[in-house]
């Protein structure tokens, strides 16, 4: 079920020009999704997660460049047009934003935000097949269909989240990205969203990208996770290993700062230091000004991803392990 690949990300490099001079926000980063599984993407604010998800469906703004290949059903959409890219947004691939309202139109009923994006890429759908499908999928993220005739603002934003997801899912797109999908509700409206999309994922048999800076979020929704740190992809592999036995100074700096649920001992624990200047990133690994265990070399040459007890890991305290094949080379 899972031996095929979804997506496959390779030697991605993604930098925004700025007047102090190019910022480095992806740096180097190959990943796959295979099928029907869902990948979290974790790490601080800062570190690249965003600027990935929207390099794959190539809305990243007009200060940008980017390098490297994103190969989707045997096309490199990095050197894909935009007439190209508009027939695989929102059929084949679609988003779900941290904020509804920024991507829902608020002078729009929600019934016609649906019938304009089955009619965008299903041109012969009727306007009346539409709606069905559109009162399927309110029905399916459980929303009574007569809210269709709302506005966005008339919902709560658990339910604003929920039509979006509806909206995403209407054309039953292969592959969805879900940026920090829930950070903007409350704990137990995040819980609900959650356990919807993983429902959803089983019923729609999707891929997802599950974009958040909660190590505890991905932990439970993904099969894999891979952590991000300052533009790097520094450790990937199954999610129980990653949870119970992290292999980079990263991942364990992460996980000590979930929020302990023991009520006698609710300390957060802050991983000190800040993330380097991406303009200027530090010599060797991008971790060494905060790294406990840094050692000479950490400082001094950038580490390779070493394949490490099934887990993707870049970091020097493997060095002797195999090294992970093209991880060194610029281009594939
Ligand atoms: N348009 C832009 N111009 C200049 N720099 C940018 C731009 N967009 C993002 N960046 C920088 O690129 C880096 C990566 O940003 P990105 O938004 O991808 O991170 P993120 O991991 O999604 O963070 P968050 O968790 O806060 O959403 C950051 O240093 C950010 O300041
Ligand atoms: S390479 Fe060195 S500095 Fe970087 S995470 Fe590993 S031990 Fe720490
Ligand atoms: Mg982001």
């Amino acid at each position: 079920m899972r031996s095929e690949k979804v997506i496959e990300i390779k030697n991605l490099r993604i930098s925004y020009l700025t007047r102090r001079g190019p910022v480095s926000a992806v740096d180097n980063v190959s990943f796959s999704i295979m099928k029907e599984e869902t990948l979290g993407l974790v790490g601080e604010s800062g570190c690249g997660k965003t600027s990935i998800g929207n390099s794959i469906l190539k809305i990243l703004p007009k200060n940008s460049s980017i390098e490297g290949k994103i190969l989707f059903e045997e096309k490199n959409l990095v050197e894909l047009g935009e007439k190209e890219m508009q027939k695989i947004r929102g059929l084949k691939i679609s988003m779900i934003f941290q904020d509804p309202m920024t991507s829902l139109n608020p002078i729009m009923k929600l019934r016609d935000h649906f019938v304009e994006t089955i009619k965008t890429h299903k041109p012969e759908i009727s306007e009346d097949k539409a709606e069905e499908m559109a009162e399927e999928a309110f029905k399916a993220v459980g929303i009574e269909p007569s809210r269709l005739k709302d506005y966005p603002f008339q919902l709560s934003g658990g339910m604003r989240q929920r039509a979006m997801i509806a909206l995403a899912l209407v054309l039953n797109p292969k592959f969805v990205i879900a940026d920090e999908p829930t950070t903007s509700l409350d704990v137990i409206v995040q819980a609900q969203i959650l356990e919807l999309l993983k429902n959803l994922k089983e019923k729609y048999k999707m891929s997802i990208m599950l974009i958040t800076h909660d190590l505890g979020v991905v932990a439970e929704m993904a099969d894999r996770i891979g952590v991000m740190y300052a533009g790097n992809l520094v450790e990937e592999g199954l999610s129980e290993k990653i949870y119970y036995e992290p292999k980079h100074p990263y991942t364990e700096a992460l996980l000590k700062s979930i929020p302990n649920t023991k009520p006698e001992d609710k300390k957060l624990i802050y991983i000190p230091g800040n993330l380097p200047d991406l303009i200027n990133p530090p010599t060797g690994c991008r971790f060494s000004p905060r790294c406990p265990k840094a050692m000479k070399i950490c400082f001094e040459e950038e580490p390779p991803i070493f394949e490490v007890d099934g887990s993707k890991v870049k970091c020097w305290l493997y060095k002797g392990a195999e090294i992970v094949e093209n991880e060194r080379v610029n281009q594939s």
